[in-house]
């Protein structure tokens, strides 16, 4: 793998490259100012460590900082970036830059799919979770007090680039989230990445930039694959909701804070690989396989690991999980969807279970050791 790789999302007139790049400097190139106004909403923690360098890159772009963290995603901040947009003299001819991991991302692109009815933007990745998952594919959306992206737009980037050198100063929490995401890529379409990933000598301690270079893009040549074939998640899309079900409600659970989305989905991943070989999907064995990929790459994979399970009043029990799972965006009426795997690298379409079924594997995955 080179820093040159170039991988295309194949969407007709809104095709667009995911380009790695060596390093923040390659930007000036690829970012010219032939190509108009444009501003960068760059994440506050990433404009600490990087902003002289991305300000040197992209001289004559304009940069507005977003605070870091969740409570970015909402309306409040839409509206505030929006106004600074306006302030900043942004017109239907400008574009927007997201330099940041997801939240960044995802509030960046749906101000740009409604911002003077829709304008260009590009994403620049900083986090793993955003470099596999999150700026491939057009998803956008902010949050609701009621849920996650409940408001958002399908509008696709022009283009992505991903520097994965920026990684070196991810916090390890932070990374290991992106592994969650880049496992559950491997499990739904590709026996050969997960084999290659439990073959990997993972060191937590040790910055491997070539793994996660290489590892990174065959994450990514999944998805884009998946989203050329299924862009507005009609059919296999769904697949890279595995995992996602039990994390959502993890998420809810937890008020959105102390638990990571990554960390969520790597239980959620055990989960739906207990409930498919439950369910006679998944053989005992790869369920193993999948429970120690989970392990080896110091992911969490029981609920008690990200939340309270005990008795007491703060306690998650399992009715309480599946009325939260119950407000999934998969779920049609009132049965609960799940993404089920039946080999290691295939995945099912979401299919409904049984509430008895849910309560019954939920209660199995509380006795795992
Ligand atoms: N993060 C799942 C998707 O982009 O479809």
């Amino acid at each position: 793998m080179s820093s040159s790789t170039k991988i295309s999302v194949a969407l007709d007139s809104r095709s667009y490259n995911i380009e790695y790049l060596a390093a923040i400097a390659d930007l000036r190139t690829r970012l010219s100012p032939v190509t108009g106004h444009a501003i960068a909403l760059i994440d506050a923690n990433v404009d600490r460590l990087y902003g002289k360098a991305f300000r040197k890159a992209l001289p004559h772009v304009e940069f507005l900082r977003i605070a870091a963290g969740e409570r970015s995603k909402s309306f409040l901040s839409l509206e505030k970036t929006a106004n600074a947009l306006v302030k900043a003299g942004a017109t239907r001819a400008s574009r927007l830059i997201a330099i940041g991991g997801g939240v960044v991302g995802d509030l960046t692109g749906f101000l740009a799919g409604v911002f003077m009815r829709g304008i260009p933007f590009v994403q620049v990745p900083t986090t793993l979770l955003a470099m596999v998952d999150s700026s491939v594919g057009g998803k956008t959306a902010v949050n609701l007090a009621s849920g996650k992206n409940l408001v958002g737009v399908f509008h696709q980037p022009q283009a992505v680039f991903v520097i994965p050198s920026l990684l070196e100063t991810l916090p390890p929490r932070e990374l290991k989230c992106g592994l969650s995401e880049a496992i559950k890529t491997a499990l739904i379409a590709d026996a050969s990445l997960v084999l290659a990933m439990e073959n990997h000598s993972y060191d937590a301690r040790r910055f491997d930039l070539d793994f996660l270079t290489n590892l990174s893009a065959a994450a990514i040549r999944i998805k884009a694959d998946i989203v050329a074939k299924d862009e507005k998640e009609e059919n296999i899309r769904a697949y890279l909701n595995f995992g996602h079900t039990l994390a959502h409600a993890i998420e809810a659970a937890t008020h959105y804070r102390d638990v990571l989305h990554g960390e969520a989905v790597a239980v959620g991943q055990r989960f739906a690989a207990l409930l498919s070989r439950r369910l006679g999907l998944l053989s005992p064995s790869d369920e193993a396989r999948i429970q120690a990929l989970l392990k080896k790459y110091q992911l969490p994979i029981r609920l008690g690991d990200v939340i309270r399970t005990q008795t007491g009043s703060r306690a998650v029990t399992p009715p309480k999980l599946l009325e939260l799972m119950r407000s999934d965006k998969k779920n049609q009426s009132n049965a609960i969807r799940f993404v089920l795997l039946s080999a290691i690298g295939r995945a099912e379409l979401p299919r409904p279970v049984a509430d008895k079924e849910l309560l019954a594997s939920l209660k199995e995955f509380l006795l795992l050791a």
